[in-house]
C-alpha cells in the first residue's frame, strides 16, 4: 500500500473550497473538516461564509472572493498562501445560467457561465498550482464539472459546454502535469437537489425551479458529492482518481429521469 497522505509533516492538511457558501462547496467543507482537514472557504458571499466558520470552528478559515474577478482571485490566493501550505483546491464555485434553445437563448448567459465555471476554475487553479505541487506528498486539484459536461441535453447548450470545457481542463492539466506531485480529480455529477443551483438556472422562479426534482425519487445531496470528493482526496496521494460520474439512482441519464406520479 503507498503511503497514505493523512497528515503532512506540517500537520492538518490545508484545503482550498471554491463556492462554499452553498450546496456541493459548503457540503465539502464540512466533510473535509471532519475528516481533520483545515477548510479555507471561498466565496462572494460573506455572511454564509462566516455561518459556515462558526460551525467549524478553528478548522475552517473563509476568503471572500470573486472568482470572475482577476483581483479578487489574486488577493484571495495571496491571503490564503500568507496562511500556509495548501494541499487540495475543489473548485465548487459554478453553475448554470437559463435553460433556453439555442435559437432564443441569450449570448450574456453563456458569457457569465463561462466566466464563473471555465476561466473561474482556471485563474484560481493557475494561481494555487505552484503552492498545491511543493505541499508535502504533493497536492490535488478536484474540478466538479456534470455529467451535463458528458452528454447535451435540449436546452443546455450554454451548461453543458462550459461543463465540457471544464472536463477538458482537468484532462489537460494532468496530461500536462504528468510525473509532478499533483493529482487531478474531475468530479461529474448528475441531478443533486441544492437549494440554490436551480434557483439561480431560473433566475429565482421557485416553481420552475421545484419542478425539476419533482417526483424523481431521491435526488443525489450535497453531502453525497461531498462525499465523493473526500473518498477521492483521502487516497494516498500516489493514487489519482481521474474522473467519478456519479447520479442518482432514478437517473439513467440527463434525459432519462424516472418520475414517481
Ligand atoms: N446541483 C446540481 O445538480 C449540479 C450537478 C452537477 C454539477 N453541479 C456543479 O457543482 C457546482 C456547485 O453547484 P451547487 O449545486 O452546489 O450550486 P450552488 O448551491 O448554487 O453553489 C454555487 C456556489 O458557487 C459560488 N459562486 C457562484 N458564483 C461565484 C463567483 N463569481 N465567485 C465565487 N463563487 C461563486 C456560490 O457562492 P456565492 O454566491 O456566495 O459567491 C455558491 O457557493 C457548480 O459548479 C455546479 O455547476 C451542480
Amino acid at each position: 500500500m503507498a503511503e497514505n497522505n493523512k497528515e503532512s509533516e506540517t500537520g492538518a492538511r490545508r484545503a482550498v473550497i471554491t463556492g462554499a457558501s452553498s450546496g456541493i462547496g459548503r457540503a465539502t467543507a464540512l466533510h473535509l473538516a471532519a475528516k481533520g482537514w483545515k477548510v479555507v472557504a471561498l466565496a462572494r458571499r460573506e455572511d454564509r461564509l462566516a455561518a459556515l466558520a462558526d460551525q467549524i470552528g478553528d478548522a475552517c478559515e473563509y476568503v471572500v472572493c470573486d472568482v470572475t474577478d482577476e483581483a479578487s482571485t489574486q488577493a484571495a490566493v495571496d491571503t490564503i498562501l500568507h496562511g500556509g501550505d495548501v494541499k487540495a483546491l475543489v473548485n465548487c464555485a459554478g453553475g448554470a445560467i437559463g435553460q433556453d434553445p439555442i435559437e432564443s437563448c441569450e449570448v450574456e448567459d453563456w458569457r457569465r457561465m463561462y466566466d464563473v465555471n471555465v476561466l473561474g476554475t482556471l485563474r484560481i487553479t493557475q494561481k494555487l498550482l505552484p503552492a498545491l505541487k511543493a505541499a508535502p506528498g504533493g497536492g490535488t486539484v478536484v474540478v466538479v464539472s456534470s455529467t451535463a459536461g458528458i452528454e447535451p441535453y435540449e436546452g443546455g447548450g450554454g451548461y453543458c459546454g462550459v461543463k465540457s470545457a471544464e472536463r477538458v481542463l482537468a484532462q489537460t492539466l494532468r496530461f500536462e502535469q504528468v510525473g509532478e506531485p499533483l493529482r487531478v480529480i474531475d468530479v461529474s455529477p448528475g441531478m443533486v437537489e441544492t437549494k440554490e443551483f436551480s434557483l439561480n438556472r431560473f433566475h429565482g422562479d421557485q416553481a420552475k425551479a421545484d419542478a425539476v426534482y419533482a417526483g424523481v425519487p431521491s435526488p443525489l445531496t450535497g453531502d453525497d458529492i461531498a462525499e465523493c470528493i473526500e473518498w477521492a482526496v483521502d487516497l494516498p496521494d500516489s493514487v489519482d482518481i481521474d474522473s467519478i460520474v456519479v447520479r442518482p439512482r432514478a437517473q439513467a441519464s440527463a434525459q432519462r429521469v424516472y418520475h414517481e406520479r
